[in-house]
């Protein structure tokens, strides 16, 4: 879970602990009082007062509350809670690729060749094994409209993929194709195929789902779909 919650409130009083954390109560016991910390995170005493409570409840601070003011130390859970921020933004800003990138495209139909690529067997085993689906035959065509997406999408060349090799059969070659996986509408696990076929250039996107998509996300022609294109660890 994130260590800071979902909401505002939660995120405030973090934030408290944060403060409490730049006065040295990690490392040892502060003297504090609701006035000082209240200046400290730009609140009234009254929240200063309601986020100590709340912090000790959590477990994530001890305090003891002595003629002198109160004393405060953070715990080894509210410190482990402070780690878990410090990881998460370790990863964001040290990553070589963002955790996910978000393209839109607008639904249309294609001559329904994707149905015969998906269903190749040389395809077709690659990605249950690689992707973990077997995928419905047939591939969503979306046509990226602004040119953020197309620029974002002419970007992902660079991120790490999942490689389904090419090959030959009786007839023809078949080229290598760069997977994606990614999270169409919020809702379904797919991947988006890059140079599946060359025809279609660099403002299309092409999607692959275990399920039938125009079904299940209840899509038709000239729809925008949600493409969350997620990178690989
Ligand atoms: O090339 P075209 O879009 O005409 O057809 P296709 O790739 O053979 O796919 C067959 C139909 O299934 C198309 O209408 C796709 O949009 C749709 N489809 C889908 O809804 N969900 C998928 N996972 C794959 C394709």
């Amino acid at each position: 879970m994130n260590p800071i919650g979902v909401n505002i409130q939660s995120l405030k009083r973090f934030f408290t602990l944060y403060k409490l954390a730049e006065m040295g109560a990690t490392r040892r016991t502060i003297k504090v009082s609701t006035e000082y910390l209240a200046a400290k995170i730009g609140a009234s005493q009254q929240t200063a007062s309601r986020h100590l409570i709340e912090l000790e409840e959590k477990g994530w601070i001890k305090r003891n509350i002595t003629r002198e003011g109160c004393l405060t130390k953070i715990t080894d859970s509210g410190v482990a809670q402070l780690k878990k921020l410090y990881s998460g933004l370790q990863m964001i800003l040290e990553a070589k690729y963002p955790p996910s990138i978000i393209l839109e495209g607008i639904l249309f139909s294609g001559l329904g060749e994707g149905a015969y690529y998906v269903t190749r067997d040389g395809y077709r085993k690659q990605f249950i094994e690689k992707l973990g689906f077997d995928p419905y035959p047939g591939t969503l065509n979306l046509k990226l409209t602004t040119e953020y997406d197309m620029k974002t999408l002419s970007e992902l060349e660079v991120y790490p993929a999942v490689d389904i090799r090419g090959f030959k059969n009786e007839s023809r070659t078949f080229g290598h194709v760069k997977c994606y996986p990614a999270i169409i509408n919020n809702k379904v696990k797919g991947a988006v195929l890059s140079a599946l076929r060359s025809h279609y250039n660099s403002s299309v996107l092409e999607v692959i789902a275990p399920t039938f998509l125009r079904n299940m996300l209840k899509l038709k022609d000239g729809n925008k779909v949600k493409v969350e294109i997620l990178t690989l660890p």
